[in-house]
Parts: C-alpha cells; structure tokens; sequence
C-alpha cells in the first residue's frame, strides 16, 4: 500500500512501522490513524510476521493527536465519526507489538505507546498526558491503561497536572520495560523484536493472549484461562519440536502450526 504519513517496512519476520509526519511531530490526524491502522492489522494477518515494531523519530514518537484537526470538531463528529474508528482491531491484533519511543509520546501517543505490549525507551523520552491543558481529557485509553500501569495515584497526578515524565522516571514507574541510549533504540529494538518473532506464533498469540488476560480478569478466572490455553499448547506442532529440541539440546526449529 502506499502511505503518505508512515513508512511500513519487512525486515526478517518483524513488521516495521514508523511514523512520519516530522512536520508535526508525529502528530496524530486521520490519515496517520487510518495508515497506521492499515498497516498495523496487514502485518498482524500475516503468518510470516511474528513481531510489530511502532516506532517514530529521534524528537518524537508521536506528540498526540492532531489538536489543530479535531479543534474545532462539535461533540456530534467527535462521537461519530472522530479519531475513533479502528483502534479496537488495534488492541485486538495477536501479534506481539513493541513500541520504540525516543523523543515525546505525549497524549495519544503516550496511548498509542501503551496499546503495544512492551515500550522500549531511549533515554530522550518524554511521556505525558497533557490533554487537562487543553481543557479536555485522554480519550485514547490513558485513563485506564495508565493506572493499571504506573499505580493510581502516580497516575492521576500525570493525568491532573499534564507534567511530562522522563524516561528513567517512567522506567522506575513500571511503564517502560528498558531505557536505552537513544543512538541505540532502534538496533536494540531490532534484537528484542527479532528474538520475539523467532518464537512459535501460537505460543505468542497464546502468550499475549493470556496477558491481555490478566489485565481484564479476576485472578481465580485468569488462571483458569491460562490453564485452559496452556493445555491447548499441547495440539501444536512447535509444541512438540520445542520441547524435543530441548531434548535432543539444539535450538528448536518452529514452523509457527
Ligand atoms: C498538532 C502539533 C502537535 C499536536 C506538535 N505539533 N504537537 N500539531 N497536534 N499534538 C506541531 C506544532 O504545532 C509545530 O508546528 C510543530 O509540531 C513542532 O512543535 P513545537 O511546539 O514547535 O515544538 P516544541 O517547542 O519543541 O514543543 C514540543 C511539544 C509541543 C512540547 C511536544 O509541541 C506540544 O506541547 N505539543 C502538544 C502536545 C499535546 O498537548 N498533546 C496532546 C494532544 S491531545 P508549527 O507548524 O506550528 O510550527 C490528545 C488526545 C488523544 O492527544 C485522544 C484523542 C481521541
């Protein structure tokens, strides 16, 4: 496809997308939505793509959405039609999703950030949720997904006040995984998607399946969900290698049935 605010790219059997709108710091619009969207759920289709890197520029991930389109919106087009639409095929994408964030990831890009499973995070990072300065609130998920993350006073004290965090604050707060120098992010980024996608495709769907798990059940109903699909591990073909090649002590070679 042919994308005009993102580039999307193979390498191996990791999905790359990097948004490109330098212009305006990676910010949000429709089109970026809509490119982003595409080219996130193309990957996820694919059984040949076992990891999706999200990632944006040295000065930003993303700086959220697009203020300057959805300004002057009246309630009737932000409940319609809006920035909406899509992003419920994102979150529901089976394919593990690694964000790469040097720079800002502020509003919905601290939410886009936050969609992806794991967010690696060059030491420039800067992630926040000033949306209370423009009289208005996250509506990419921050509200919810930021408590589960950081705890619920640290995050209504982000979400209140609209001040940005750093990225060894936002390491030391359970939001990023890693903090990387930023001329390594995205060498650093390529090993860690790399290492995920080499790994049996069911098992991740599985793996990330039973997380997303974690964050929507009660414990005794998780762990019988975990349970349930740990048994079903068992009908696959990796299944077998993975635990013969153990074994036989060589690396598996998974072909993803
Ligand atoms: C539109 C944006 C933008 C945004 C930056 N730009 N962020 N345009 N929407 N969110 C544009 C600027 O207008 C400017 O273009 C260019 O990018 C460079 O930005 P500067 O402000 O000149 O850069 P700097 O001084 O370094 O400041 C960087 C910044 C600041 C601190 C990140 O740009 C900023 O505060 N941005 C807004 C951050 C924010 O409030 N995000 C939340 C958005 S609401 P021009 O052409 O003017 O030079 C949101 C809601 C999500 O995300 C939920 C929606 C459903």
């Amino acid at each position: 496809a042919e994308y005009t605010t993102i580039l999307s790219e193979v390498r191996g059997r990791v999905g790359w997308i990097t948004l490109n709108r330098p212009e305006a710091l990676n910010a949000l619009n429709s089109v970026l939505v809509r490119e982003l969207i595409d080219a996130a759920l193309a990957f996820d289709a694919s059984p040949e793509i076992g990891c999706i890197v999200i990632t944006g520029s040295e000065r930003a991930f993303a700086a959220g959405a697009d203020i300057k389109e959805m300004a002057d919106h009246s309630y009737a087009e932000m409940a319609v039609g809006g920035p909406f639409p899509g992003w419920g095929g994102f979150e529901r994408m089976r394919t593990p999703v690694v964000a790469a964030v040097a720079g800002f990831a502020l509003g919905g890009g601290c939410e886009l950030a936050m969609m992806c499973d794991i967010i690696l995070a060059a030491d420039t990072a800067k992630f926040g949720q000033p949306e209370i300065n423009l009289g208005v609130l996250p509506g990419f998920g921050g509200s919810q997904r930021l408590p589960r993350a950081i705890g619920s006073y640290k995050a209504a004290e982000l979400v209140l006040t609209g001040r940005m965090m750093r990225a060894d604050e936002a390491e030391r707060s359970g939001l990023v995984s890693r903090v990387i120098p930023a001329a390594e992010l995205l060498d650093e980024t390529a090993q860690v998607a790399a290492t995920i996608a080499a790994k049996s495709l069911p098992a991740l769907y599985a793996a990330k399946d039973a997380l997303q798990a974690a964050q929507e059940m009660p414990l005794s109903e998780g762990l019988r969900f975990e349970r349930r699909a740990f048994a079903a591990a068992f009908a696959t073909e990796d299944q077998k290698e993975g635990m013969r090649a153990f074994t036989e002590k060589r690396e598996p070679n998974f072909t993803h049935r």
